[in-house]
């Protein structure tokens, strides 16, 4: 059975004490840093660039999996790869020329990831899935971290599941939003295969337990 991957995202870290928090996670049972560009355009909240990038990068030991919640994605993507994304996502909402952004990605030698808002289908995905590395399926409105978890998101995430086995498609299925121990197991059972959590892991009294408890759960089918 194929192990899921977490990816703490640092939206929820204390900033002041950015390096310990980077740290927690490399010696952690975490797979990726997930991290969270929001431009106040696309999403109503603004993050970080480039420059905080690359100090996560020189610190991290383990890939960054940059989700761009930004207008006009396609102009920085080089950079964001510069700055030391192994996977970058973009929004299908704000990439009128989706097939063409994900070559773009590509082509800079990341990985390819597309996001969904909680409003739009599966079915958008339909004529670019067989070139996606990873679909991030939003369970919350993006913006804000500890925000509480859509449920619609389990239909759509075994929505997904079929589609992406009938197109061979090798695409990974991200849950991002409100996740947590509640739903960790229900996310895995639907197809999800990387989980992104945010308050559930910086928020916990132990977040380093709590890592482990979440790569602990295992989907009782196999996909
Ligand atoms: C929300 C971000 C999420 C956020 C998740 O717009 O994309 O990655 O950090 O935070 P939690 O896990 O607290 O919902
Ligand atoms: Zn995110």
């Amino acid at each position: 059975m194929k192990k899921h991957l977490l990816a703490p995202s640092l939206l929820a870290a204390n900033f002041a004490r950015l390096a310990d928090e980077i740290d927690l996670v490399n010696r952690s049972e975490a797979d990726w840093f997930h991290c969270d560009v929001m431009d106040g355009r696309f999403v109503p909240n603004i993050t970080f660039g480039f420059f905080i990038l690359e100090a996560i990068k020189r610190l991290a030991t383990k890939p960054l999996d940059v989700h761009l919640m930004i207008v006009e994605p396609e102009k920085y993507v080089e950079d964001f790869r510069k700055a030391g994304a192994d996977v970058i996502t973009v929004h299908a909402e704000a990439c009128p020329h989706l097939h063409r952004t994900i070559h773009q990605i590509k082509e800079c030698g990341a990985q390819a990831g597309v996001a969904l808002n909680p409003h739009t289908p599966v079915s958008i995905l339909e004529n670019v899935i067989e070139h996606i590395d990873l679909v991030c399926v939003m369970s919350v409105n993006p913006g804000f971290g500890g925000q509480k978890f859509i449920y619609n998101t389990l239909p759509k995430t075994r929505q997904l599941k079929e589609m992406i086995i009938s197109s061979n498609s090798p695409a990974l299925i991200e849950i991002d939003g409100g996740v947590g121990l509640h739903n960790a197991e229900s996310l895995l059972q639907a197809g999800a295969d990387v989980l992104v959590a945010g308050s559930s892991v910086f928020g916990a009294k132990d977040p380093e337990a709590t890592i482990r408890d979440l790569k602990a759960f295992e989907a009782k089918f196999d996909y």
